[in-house]
């Protein structure tokens, strides 16, 4: 994306016909811009909302699908649109080729270090299906929002980020609201609505340790493409590189016997393909919308895929709303509002923002 400022520059002497002609295409390409903006931002929405849903409606079936082999089969998905993006940022298969060459395989120290973001999110990835085996998806996506917490507190520690008072509260008003709604998890059955057994403590734990791997690969992502001009794309499929092999030794390591007995894609609906296909999007969209949204505005898609879920649950899943939990989602919905607030004023001061993920990227 090019910078305004760009464009008025070249203004200065040139006639009065060319400079309506510069206004118009300034005002164009910001046109373009804000519905970029705008559209990367409902999808996200739809995209949150819909995953948290559809994961736990997928983990409800009769047939429960094996996990591991979903988070391959969404890496394997993202790295064949890096690759086709990788193509269209090229222009011929030539430069494809040897970009690829180039960056993947000619430097593979820092393809290497892309392995540690690979391996923590595949993990990652394995433990919000177990999350949302034994959650439902409202909870599921309010455990969720504590990565803000973890991604600002390994961002003080790995970065040396400094954070603003306001900041610090609205992580505690976080911490509160999830425990909130975690208590208020407490009285809920145990029995799923595919009549199987669930344990909604252990889905916590799995989405809480989720949220510490989230924050430490973003952390890290970011430390380590300080200063790198590759693509978005282009790590994208060093990290599929990488996941493919790691999500298949997880399947191995840990159904081994099932995959060997029921098959690798026992249990896959067409529910679980949309699933898979939503978790892939998802990925790559949180870069779109770092890109053209600001924080502020990437929290309230946040808060509102919340608020979605909750409705849609209380019609699809006959989720009990309790006073305990609305409070606690309000709770979560207000500090993702006051975190991201003082950091967008900050942006706009020094360009420093905390929580401001690796997704910034050259896209
Ligand atoms: O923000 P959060 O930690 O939830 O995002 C992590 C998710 O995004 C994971 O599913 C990860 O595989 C995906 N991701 C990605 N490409 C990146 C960064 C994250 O696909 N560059």
């Amino acid at each position: 994306m090019s910078n305004n400022n760009e464009g008025k520059d070249l203004v200065v002497g040139v006639t009065e016909e060319s400079t309506s002609d510069m206004a118009l295409a300034e005002d164009l390409k910001s046109g373009t811009q804000n519905v970029l903006k705008y559209a990367s931002l409902l999808t996200l929405t739809v995209q949150n909302a819909a995953l948290g849903l559809t994961m736990r409606m997928a983990r409800t079936q009769k047939d429960l699908f094996i996990a591991s082999t979903a988070v391959v089969i969404a890496e394997f998905v993202k790295l064949v649109t890096c690759l086709i993006m990788v193509f269209i940022e090229e222009g011929s298969f030539k430069r494809w080729r040897t970009s690829l060459l180039n960056i993947v395989i000619k430097q593979p120290l820092d393809t290497l270090k892309v392995s540690v973001p690979s391996l923590v999110y595949t993990l990652q990835n394995n433990l919000i299906y177990i999350g949302a085996t034994h959650l439902d998806a409202a909870t599921c996506q309010v455990t969720y929002q504590l990565k803000i917490l973890t991604t600002a507190l390994f961002s003080v520690a790995m970065l040396n980020k400094k954070l603003f008072m306001l900041q610090w509260v609205a992580l505690f008003f976080l911490f509160i609201g999830v425990a909130f709604v975690q208590f208020a998890q407490a009285n809920t059955t145990q029995i799923n609505p595919a009549g199987r057994e669930q344990s909604p403590f252990f889905g916590f734990l799995a989405i809480f340790t989720a949220c510490c791997l989230s924050g430490f690969a973003g952390v890290y992502f970011e430390k380590i493409l300080k200063g790198s001009d590759i693509s978005v794309w282009m790590r994208n499929v060093q990290l599929s590189t990488f996941s493919i092999p790691i999500g298949l030794a997880t399947t191995f390591l840990s159904s081994y016997s099932e995959v060997q007995e029921r098959g690798f894609f026992f249990g896959y609906t067409m529910l679980t393909w949309f699933v898979i296909l939503l978790q892939a999007l998802g990925g790559l969209l949180v870069a779109v919308v770092v890109k053209y949204a600001d924080n502020i505005l990437k929290g309230f898609a946040t808060s509102l895929a919340i608020v979605l879920s909750c409705i849609v649950s209380v019609y699809a899943f006959q989720f009990h709303l309790t006073g305990q939990f609305a409070l606690g989602a309000g709770l979560v919905i207000m500090s993702i509002f006051l975190y991201s607030k003082p950091a967008s004023a900050h942006k706009k001061t020094n360009g420093q923002e905390i929580g401001k993920r690796t997704y910034e990227m050259k896209i």
